[in-house]
């Protein structure tokens, strides 16, 4: 899927966040957001996500956004999952409103669990697990989807270095794999560079993926 946003403006209350963005995102890309904290980088997924309103426009694969779609999955920086669900029920959860039959949504859930380390933990609900294995049950209930558009929230903010880098290492994979098109949001200048086919800083615009320095002093 393609992304075209222009003349994006969010607003809560009076105070504009986003004023006038333009963005384009290209069928298979993976863009990573970048920028200081409050710039606006939550909100810019939300917008994309159909969970605020704004004005201006966003396109995706030419059709305007309204409201939120399954196409169009998003991994939360805070806590997404639904407190009541298991680990393994809240990856189900989409599936099933995708219609897929109960088998095959356990079978498709239970194999992505495992891809994320958490074979074993997939009765617990969300308050007995860490921040960083509830960040896996999402990304592992995004990936499930088979979505055709990522957004993704800092989504490994709370993992410890080595699963980071395994996470990272998944992600990059299935998405490539799959030609999904993402944004991603992260202040982590490795990961822009490790990950991103372009870097979006918000407020300074596009910085070359492969001038690291610049980079760093511009997300610093
Ligand atoms: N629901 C809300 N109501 C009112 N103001 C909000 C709301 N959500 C965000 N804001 C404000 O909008 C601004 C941008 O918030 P946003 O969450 O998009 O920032 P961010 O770039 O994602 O920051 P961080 O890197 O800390 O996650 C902030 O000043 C924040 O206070
Ligand atoms: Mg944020």
């Amino acid at each position: 899927m393609s992304v075209v946003i222009s003349g994006l403006t969010v607003s809560y209350g009076r105070s504009a966040v986003l004023s006038g963005l333009d963005l384009s995102v290209s069928q298979g890309e993976l863009l990573v957001v970048a920028g200081p904290s409050g710039c606006g980088k939550s909100t810019l997924l939300r917008a994309v996500a159909g969970l605020v309103p704004f004005t201006g426009q966003v396109l995706v694969d030419g059709v305007p956004v309204r409201g939120t779609s399954r196409e169009r999955a998003m991994v939360f920086q805070e806590d997404g999952l639904l407190p009541w669900r298991s680990a393994l029920r809240n990856v189900e959860l989409p599936l099933a409103l995708q219609g897929v039959s109960r088998e095959s949504r356990r079978s498709t859930a239970l194999a992505w669990l495992d891809r994320v380390g958490l074979t074993g933990f997939e009765d617990y609900l969300p308050r007995s697990l860490s921040g960083g294995m509830r960040q896996r049950v999402q990304l592992a209930r995004t990936l499930a989807q088979a979505p055709a558009l990522v957004l993704m929230d800092e989504p490994f903010g709370a993992l410890d270095a080595q699963t980071r880098s395994t996470m990272q290492r998944l992600v990059a994979e299935v998405l490539r794999e799959t030609g999904t098109t993402t944004i991603f949001v992260t202040h982590d200048v490795d990961e822009a560079v490790l990950l991103g086919d372009r870097v979006v800083v918000l407020g300074a615009g596009e910085v070359d993926v492969h001038r690291d320095a610049i980079l760093k002093a511009v997300m610093a």
